[in-house]
């Protein structure tokens, strides 16, 4: 059995490019061709086992995957030019006149019925294989649904389009592959507050996930800039707190990217964050927040405008009995996770809030447990599992449900100190997972002495993450081995004060493929190594021009000179 890091060794004529790279691969280079009448089977038809799921059935979500694979094979392939040396795509391309070998079949075995689209990290086996013959019987074999989803990811990539004819074409079979993620959450942090993204800008990067076998996409919902998110029980929310009116989710729009979420295989969980950032929800309903756009706001809050949640106010439990009784109904058929946030709240601003008048964590911190476990309540109740931000259990000492997952961001003995509290974690330190980092600040300094002290003006997280330090990231550095079951991956985090639907893509791509990766194949290859960037750099380069085939505008990996030569060319010596 060969395995990906041996193939990267070989010059560059069309190494084995998949990403993320499989458990398992081994390969022949015999060429196969394939057709648009290639016969595709699958054996579930319309099993129905996921009853809390409405109206999804195994081959509900398989059968338009199918198409969507064969439109990506025979309408948006790759002609490699970019990926051998200069003009020598004759040299690894099938002669056009030679007898051709077809793939006649592509036969797809589900071996079991699905039993959930809305996983807790771990309900689903996401394993596939995937065989191809060298004289053209194709197999993908899977446990569920979003195993053969991924399966289908794979076969696309061994796929190349022939610069003259225009088939398609492999000169890799036969081929054998098996292959299983590493961890069961992969996901994205998208902050959809900080700036406005058309409803088309989320389904664009739900694709994008999906073909980098990524699986949840957490929407940062709300913030204290704006409340983007229609709550019919709570009209004031959007139509005073988004940026301009209409340029909110409706009820409709957010089942859209769910179910458009659930089809790929891409879980979507939806944050809103409190007490901390709340500022939005006083534009509407200004009872409920204190230090509303409070100055100086660096003694209130992290980043401007201040304002936090009234913690003692007798309306404040009213408000989110209606606000989660309007939103957890509609998210629950399609998600098993909501997330209540609770990063960087502010005890000073406490000093403001006129029901609590003190900054005093002993007498703040019983407030938050009892609006978290409120909250929390409501979510177990609708059969959702919360999410928190690590503040909350690391810094306020809440107690938390053994269902509740901890988010951390700030270090790696955070991770360590959320597993060691027998919690499950998600990992995404900012010094290496952050996707804003490095592109400056965006306050305005004024002349004088303050231009002084933040020339030359670099945000609080730079340099910029690139994807080699994002790729050397491992989520279980510094979790004992007895805990890294308790790590169920990460997420890469958009925060968006800087990005919006212009730069969107290029900012998360080819970045977030990186840790999708790390987080499917892991840190280390199969024999224990760290995977190298030789290896991963011609792989995620050729995933990255299949990305921008598929309309998603993906910033180039490396220039052309270091594409088309080996991967060592274009290293440090
Ligand atoms: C597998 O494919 C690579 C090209 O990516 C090729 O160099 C290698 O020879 C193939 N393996 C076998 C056993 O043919
Ligand atoms: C994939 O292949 C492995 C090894 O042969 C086997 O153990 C596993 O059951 C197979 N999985 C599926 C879904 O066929
Ligand atoms: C919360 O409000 C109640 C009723 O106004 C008051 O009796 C109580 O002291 C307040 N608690 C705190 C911690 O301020
Ligand atoms: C939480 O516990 C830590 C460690 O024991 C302590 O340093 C911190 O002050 C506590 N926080 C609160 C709000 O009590
Ligand atoms: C492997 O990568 C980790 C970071 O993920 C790094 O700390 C370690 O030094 C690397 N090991 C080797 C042998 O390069």
């Amino acid at each position: 059995m060969l395995f990906p890091t041996f193939l990267a060794f070989t010059f560059c004529s069309q190494v084995l490019a998949i990403w993320p790279a499989p458990q398992s691969i081994s390969n022949g280079s015999a060429v196969l061709w394939i057709e648009p009448s290639v016969k595709v089977t699958y054996n579930i038809k319309n099993a129905y086992n996921a009853p809390e799921n409405w109206g999804f059935t195994s081959s509900s979500i398989v059968e338009p995957a199918i198409s969507r694979a064969l439109q990506t094979l025979f309408q948006n392939n790759l002609v490699p030019w970019k990926l051998v040396a200069r003009n020598t795509l004759s040299s690894i391309e099938p002669s056009a006149n030679a007898p051709r070998t077809y793939i006649t079949h592509l036969d797809i075995t589900q071996t079991a019925p699905d039993k959930t689209f809305k996983p807790l990290a771990g309900e689903v086996d996401e394993s596939y294989n995937l065989t191809i013959s060298k004289s053209g019987e194709a197999q993908i074999s899977a446990v569920s649904a979003y195993g053969v989803l991924h399966g289908l990811q794979t076969f696309i990539q061994l796929f190349y389009q022939h610069s003259t004819n225009h088939g398609i074409y492999t000169n890799l079979a036969p081929v054998s592959i098996i292959d299983a993620p590493k961890f069961p959450h992969r996901g994205l942090n998208l902050d959809v507050s900080r700036n406005w993204f058309p409803k088309a800008d989320i389904l664009r990067t739900i694709d994008g996930l999906s073909w980098n076998k990524l699986n949840r996409l957490h929407l940062h919902m709300t913030d204290s800039q704006s409340w983007p998110m229609d709550i019919p029980a709570l009209p004031l929310l959007a139509q005073k707190g988004a940026y301009q009116i209409r340029l909110s989710y409706s009820p409709a729009d957010i089942q859209e990217i769910q179910t458009y979420g659930v089809q790929r295989g891409v879980e979507i969980i939806i944050e809103f964050d409190m007490p901390g950032h709340t500022t939005a929800i006083g534009l509407g309903y200004p009872d409920l927040v204190a230090a509303f756009e409070a100055h100086p706001w660096p003694d209130y809050c992290a980043e401007p405008p201040c304002g936090t949640l009234q913690l003692n106010n007798s309306a404040t439990a009213p408000f989110m009995e209606a606000l989660f009784g309007d939103v957890l109904p509609r998210v629950a058929p399609y998600s098993s996770y909501f997330h209540t946030g609770g990063d960087e709240v502010n005890q000073n601003a406490y000093l403001l809030d006129p029901t609590v008048k003190s900054s005093d964590a002993a007498v703040i911190g019983p407030l938050i447990q009892k609006l978290v476990d409120e909250n929390h309540a409501r979510i177990r109740a609708a059969g959702l599992a919360p999410i928190v931000w690590e503040e909350m259990l690391l810094d306020w000492n809440l107690t938390l449900g053994k269902d509740v997952v901890v988010q951390t961001w700030l270090s790696d003995a955070s991770v360590a100190a959320v597993t060691a509290a027998g919690h499950k974690a998600l990992v995404g330190n900012y010094d290496f997972w952050y996707l804003d980092c490095g592109h400056g600040d965006w306050l305005n300094v004024p002349n004088g002495p303050a231009f002084q002290e933040n020339y030359p003006f670099n945000d609080y997280c730079s340099p910029v993450k690139n994807w080699r330090l994002i790729y050397s990231y491992d989520p279980l550095s510094g979790v004992p081995a007895a805990q890294h079951d308790l790590v169920l991956g990460g997420e890469v985090h958009m925060w968006s004060e800087q990005t919006d639907p212009v730069n969107l893509d290029d900012m998360v791509w080819p970045r977030a493929s990186a840790a999708g990766e790390v987080l499917w194949s892991g840190r280390q290859d199969a024999s224990g190594q760290n995977r190298s960037q030789i290896s991963a750099g011609p792989r995620l380069a050729e995933m990255r021009e299949r990305m921008v085939n598929l309309g998603v505008r993906v910033g180039p990996v490396q220039m052309v000179f270091c594409t088309q030569h080996d991967a060592t060319e274009c290293s440090p010596s």
